[in-house]
């Protein structure tokens, strides 16, 4: 019997042929640091639903989904009609256009805290706008964020985030703190540093909720400990934007964050971020007639791209939908018939591990025993880094690619409305057999 290695190799043999012209193309020979997959990444041509297709025509279930901008799958018709006719009539049009007010306006109707909004090209910028706003707004210079936290890769966003911080200026890494999960060690640090002009969480805890926090109390904590340190609460929606409710993790939990900073889903699949919030914040980028201001006090954001039609056109879609049609309530129930089959194939196969999530994202741990209701796990942060090295994600990951699934990093499954009841069930079945595999191979 191959390895799982070695039917890789053969699975996906045209790939090969692509890393080695990408590796005299790409630093590493890829795009994107998340695609590093060893021995060589899977290469991919066109994608439809919720499978993709890669250059030996092997149909994959997808639960990438775009990094998890694709909620309603590949491709959704009513997405590609309203991208298609727009990039006939003009993909920037120079100034300002009636598609960005309609689609900041769909934004803001599914999330009310949202008095004033601006569009960027993408979460990174967003973040990084957000933390600049809050920086004006209260005259002070630190960040606070949390441990393993990920908010795009800008200077400011990379202490203890799960990539390295080779290039960042000492001066800006000294500039943010890094707060362990926990509202009483977050008071403290507000308490001593008075310097302090924003907190950004990512919503569902670190690295899309594979760290998962106890929500809505630890959100709600932070919200309260920052109201009364006069700090900036910026909630990064960027992953849970429209997936953990309509109206992302602040309507799923009734919360009301300073700003907020979105993106992926918001732009339905084509490049697109946008910040919002208080308009007296959101204000400080405002011209005032006063050159003063305008020229030293402002806050600048400039951005070729901002709210491109395409990216209009996508995301009013993709807005239109989640609001009317149920988008949410179908991926949450796709989600739930996954995470409870993957809990099952861990019975029937004897290994111990354990599935869980909340909407439309389910994360597997390996490994480890837990008691938690399957929904926001209680898992120990350093069990979980214990029992799910990288190292065992890239297995997982492989074999469940030899077994034509792909998931996000090798522990999670981004669900969109596209998968269905078979597609779901295939999963649980190469999810299973992977087990059984990597059982066989010492691998687990
Ligand atoms: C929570 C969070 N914030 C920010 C970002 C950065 O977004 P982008 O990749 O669009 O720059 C990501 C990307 O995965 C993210 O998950
Ligand atoms: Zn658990």
């Amino acid at each position: 019997m191959p390895t799982i290695e070695e039917r890789y190799a053969e699975k996906f043999a045209k790939s090969v042929d692509w890393y080695q012209r990408g590796r005299s193309l790409f630093a590493g020979g890829i795009t994107h640091q998340t695609r590093f997959t060893s021995p060589f990444p899977a290469y991919f041509e066109h994608a439809q639903g919720p499978f993709k297709y890669d250059v030996d025509g092997n149909e994959i279930i997808d639960y990438v989904m775009g990094n998890g901008s694709l909620l309603m799958g590949h491709s959704p018709p009513e997405v590609v009609a309203a991208v298609s006719a727009q990039a006939q009539r003009g993909t920037h049009l120079g100034g300002a256009t009636t598609h960005e007010v309609r689609y900041a306006e769909a934004v803001k109707s599914l999330m009310p805290s949202l008095e004033r909004i601006r569009f960027t090209s993408s979460g990174t910028e967003s973040t990084y706008l957000a933390m600049r706003l809050a920086r004006a707004h209260t005259g002070k210079t630190k960040i606070v964020k949390f441990h393993e936290h990920f908010h795009g890769w800008h200077d400011y966003a990379t202490p203890e985030s799960g990539q390295s911080v080779g290039g960042v200026p000492q001066a800006i890494l000294d500039s943010v703190i890094v707060a362990p999960p926990d509202a009483a060690a977050l008071e403290r640090i507000l308490s001593e540093d008075d310097d302090v002009a924003a907190v950004i969480v990512e919503c569902n805890g670190a690295h899309y909720g594979t760290f998962p926090l106890q929500n809505p109390q630890f959100l709600q904590d932070v919200r309260d400990v920052t109201d009364r340190h006069g700090v900036v609460f910026i909630m990064d929606e960027v992953i849970t934007g429209f997936r953990l409710s309509k109206g992302g993790a602040q309507v799923r939990w009734s919360l009301e964050p300073d700003l907020t900073t979105m993106a992926k889903i918001v732009a339905g699949g084509q490049p697109g971020s946008a910040v919002g919030g208080r308009a007296d914040i959101m204000e400080l980028m405002a011209f005032r007639d006063d050159s003063e201001w305008d020229n030293a006090g402002r806050v600048a954001q400039g951005g070729t791209f901002n709210a491109q039609p395409l990216t209009a056109a996508a995301g009013l879609a993709t807005l239109q939908a989640i609001a009317d049609q149920g988008v949410n309530a179908r991926a949450d129930s796709m989600a739930e018939r996954l995470k409870d089959g993957l809990n099952e194939a861990f019975i029937r196969n004897e290994v111990t591990g354990h599935s869980h999530g909340i909407a439309s994202i389910v994360h597997v741990n390996l490994g480890a025993d837990c008691g938690c209701d399957r929904g926001l796990c209680t898992m120990p942060y350093d069990e979980i880094y214990k029992t799910m090295p990288v190292s065992k994600t890239r297995r997982v990951r492989q074999a469940m690619l030899v077994n034509g699934v792909d998931m996000m990093g090798g522990r999670a499954f981004l669900v969109s409305s596209s998968h269905d009841e078979e597609v779901i069930d295939r999963t649980v079945e190469a999810f299973s057999q992977s087990l059984k595999e990597l059982r066989e191979e010492g691998n687990l």
